[in-house]
């Protein structure tokens, strides 16, 4: 602190929801700077759980502010029902800021993200269909609508006549669907931002302010490294930056502000979508982890791919953002196996590499090089402190950190709050 980043380096589903719940004690402001609700952060307080996918998981510490910066793309009709959520549950959403930059997901963008992966068969990313694609493509085409629009019905009800004209060629001719309507949904979203306007400000300012004021910046990454449309595994990524470099980027702070950077990363690693997946286990092992780890989306319940974890993207991960700790995630989750492997390299096509391949062609083929380790066999879900662990839990934490070249400051042994060890 000030400012800490805390982010995924693997595929996304970490736990960052459980890491950054457990910095936020200490936090003024907990912000989310890109993606949206293809997000989903689980928090287990108690017997209490709570999946948060567009509020900052800061929501639970009435000391901290959250905040979703103008990097992010928000469907409306999300955040009204998650702050509604949060209300029910007795937290308190009033204190929840949203940048006037932010663009907004439209009911087209849903529509596209859908049909456009039918378009693609086979070859389809397997998105979370909440239209994050298509509002960022938007975004970039510089013909999107951000939050600030809707607040002036004339600039509204041209931005999305405007979009409709270009929607309404592309929906029937390319996709087959039907054309949709200006005033359905100008009705629709007036409401929304009537029930919005009291959050929305410009969070740039506001988290400027507070820097200066020498109050605590936690910024929580969505997605994962290798999710990163710059330098994740393209064309099977999301379409915006959650790595560190986008925490700046994505919430219009300068990056000297930052001086934490933490790499959230499963003692294993899995993926939900397609794409290529080197440590990928396609039988029984994969089978166990997925079922003891409770590997299903948190958004979508689809059932998630499961692999031993893989030093070399964690290695990768490491370079693209230069963490200064890592967070271990779910090392519980292990203690089912006898043997642990971890992926020191690949091999693709007689070739070694021990760098992660910028060649999307040779990462498709590439077979992990295999250390294995030894397992520990014993619950440790209960353990608090490090030296209580078993030692082969230990040398494995110790491998791993060696191999990363990056100190693990914490492990966590299971869901809840308080099963978390921090490592002196
Ligand atoms: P996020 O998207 O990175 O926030 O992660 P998700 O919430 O989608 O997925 C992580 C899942 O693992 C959630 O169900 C968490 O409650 C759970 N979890 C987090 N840490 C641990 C842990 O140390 N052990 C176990 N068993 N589960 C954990
Ligand atoms: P959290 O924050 C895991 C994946 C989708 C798909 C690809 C593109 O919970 O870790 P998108 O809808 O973003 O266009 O989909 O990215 N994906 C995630 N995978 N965790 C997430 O978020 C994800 N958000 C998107 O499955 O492969
Ligand atoms: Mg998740």
């Amino acid at each position: 602190m000030p400012a800490t980043v805390v982010l995924g380096a693997q595929w996304g589903d970490e736990g960052k929801g459980r890491v950054v719940d457990y910095f936020a004690e200490s936090a003024d402001f907990v912000v989310r700077y890109q993606g949206g609700n293809n997000a989903g952060h689980t928090i287990v307080v108690g017997d209490q759980r709570l999946a948060l996918s567009l509020i900052p998981s800061g929501i639970l510490y009435p000391n901290c502010t959250p905040v979703i910066a103008s990097g992010t793309v928000i469907d409306p009709k999300v955040l009204i029902d998650e702050m509604e959520m949060a209300a029910a549950k007795q937290l308190d959403p009033s204190r929840v800021r949203l940048s006037s930059n932010a663009h907004v997901i439209m009911p087209y963008h849903r529509k596209l993200d859908a049909a456009i992966e039918r378009y693609l068969g086979k070859n389809q990313i397997g998105t979370t269909k909440k239209g994050i694609g298509p509002a960022y493509t938007d975004k970039y085409a510089r013909f999107g609508i951000r939050v600030q629009d809707l607040f002036d019905a004339k600039i509204f009800r041209e931005k999305v006549e405007a979009a409709l004209e270009e929607k309404n060629k592309i929906l029937p001719r390319i996709y087959n669907m039907l054309p949709m309507e200006a005033d359905e949904i100008i009705d629709e979203y007036t409401r929304y931002a009537d029930r919005l306007r009291p959050h929305v400000t410009d969070t740039s300012l506001l988290l400027w302010n507070g820097l200066k004021a020498g109050k605590q910046v936690l910024f929580e990454g969505a997605q994962g490294t290798l999710l990163d449309v710059d330098h994740g595994t393209y064309p099977f990524v999301t379409s915006s930056n959650p790595t560190a470099g986008g925490a700046a980027v994505g919430s219009g702070i300068g990056p000297r502000a930052i001086d934490e950077i933490v790499g959230v990363a499963k003692a294993y690693i899995s993926r939900v979508g397609t794409g290529p997946f080197p440590t990928e286990l396609q039988d029984e092992t994969g089978d166990r982890m997925i079922e003891l780890g409770g590997e299903y989306g948190t958004v979508t319940g689809r059932r998630r791919r499961c692999g031993w974890l893989d030093l070399v993207a964690l290695r990768y991960a490491n370079r693209i953002n230069t963490f200064t700790k890592l967070f271990m995630t779910k090392l519980d989750i292990l203690s089912a196996f006898d043997t642990i492997k971890v992926a020191i390299a690949y091999t693709s096509r007689g070739i070694r590499y021990d760098d992660f391949p910028s060649q999307q062609s040779v990462l498709y083929h590439c077979e992990p090089v295999y250390e294995d380790l030894a397992g520990w066999n014993t619950d440790i879900t209960e353990v608090r402190s490090y030296d209580d662990l078993p030692k082969e839990a230990r040398a494995y934490i110790e491998y791993v950190q060696e191999a990363a070249d990056v100190p693990i400051g914490w492990v966590s042994v299971g869901p809840e709050r308080s099963q978390l060890i921090e490592i002196q």
